[in-house]
């Protein structure tokens, strides 16, 4: 069996949890790999990733800030990974890049994984955030045939330019950040996903104000830490189901995992409790 080489691409990567997971999926498959974590510089990028090339290996991840950058670098970028505007997934094959973008899968298979009978066609969507996961979290819900999107950022520029590049621009309406509609809205709505990054450890929390939002409505926080973010607690207090971000962290590793090793590997409750989960 040869030896797989595999790793993480970003700056900083040290808090990173994908050797955990990488590294229980090697084991647990009988597979002869490794998955390093690479810390390149923005002005590093290109020679780290010559020399990963050079050093044999078969693929890497990409996380923050090169998700974007990388794209240029790569000799094949697929379809997916243009629309959403990023590549987190690379694969080296006879000498050449192909990136793809494996965050619309994590987040749509971690939400059917949590919620196997949510109906994303039953009604509206509010997705809070415009930033690289939203665009990752729009193209999913869009593939999955939520009617409508309503989409609220800090900074509706930022909104605007995910709406104009996104597929199907015509299901998606901006909404002002903390507004009278966006409050509105709450209360039509099928599903909300924060996907800013308020809520994390280190963080504002996200002021949001449930209480008028629809007993029905299943809410996602795509933060993973804290696991329960102030929005999930608030969430579950008045009822309502709700869904960790973990596994959509956990997911968006699998294709990766299936391109270079040759086997899809499975989310055990074992594995996500080793991540925090
Ligand atoms: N579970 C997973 O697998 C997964 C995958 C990817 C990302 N994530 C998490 O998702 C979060 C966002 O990641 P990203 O890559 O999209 O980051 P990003 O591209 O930097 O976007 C950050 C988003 O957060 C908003 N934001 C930041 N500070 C804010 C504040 N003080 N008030 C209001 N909005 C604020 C930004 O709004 P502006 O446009 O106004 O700046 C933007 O919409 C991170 O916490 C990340 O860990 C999780």
């Amino acid at each position: 069996m040869s030896f797989t080489k595999t790793g993480l691409v970003g700056h900083p990567v040290s808090h990173s949890k994908s050797p955990m997971i990488h590294g229980h999926w090697i084991k647990h498959y009988g597979l002869s790999g490794s998955y390093e974590l690479v810390d390149l510089s923005c002005e590093g990028l290109a020679d780290g990733i010559r020399t990963l090339k050079a050093s044999g290996f078969k693929g890497f991840n990409v996380t923050v800030p090169h998700k974007v950058d990388v794209m240029a670098l790569c000799d094949h970028v697929d379809d997916l990974a243009r629309i959403v505007g990023a590549v987190n997934t690379v694969t080296i094959k006879d000498g050449a890049l192909h990136g793809t973008n494996t965050d619309v899968f994590g987040f749509i298979e971690n939400l059917k994984s949590h919620a196997p009978d949510f109906d994303f066609k039953a009604g509206p969507a509010v997705v809070l955030g415009a930033g690289g996961a939203a665009r990752a979290v729009v193209q999913g819900l869009l593939q999955e045939g939520v009617p409508e999107i309503w989409l609220s950022n800090r900074t509706p520029e930022k909104a605007d330019a995910l709406i104009a590049s996104a597929s199907l621009k015509d299901r998606i309406k901006r909404l002002g950040w903390n507004s009278a509609e966006g409050i509105k809205a709450l209360s039509q709505a099928n599903l909300v996903v924060n996907t800013t990054s308020l809520g994390m450890t280190g963080k504002p929390a996200l002021t949001l104000s449930l209480e008028g939002l629809s007993p029905k409505a299943l809410v996602h926080d795509i933060v993973y830490a804290p696991l329960m973010t102030p929005l999930l607690l608030e969430a579950q207090a008045q009822g309502n189901r709700t869904v960790t971000g973990i596994g959509m962290l956990l997911h968006q590793a699998r294709p990766g995992f299936a391109l270079w090793h040759g086997v899809m590997p499975e989310v055990t409750d074992e594995l996500t409790k080793m991540v925090g989960g």
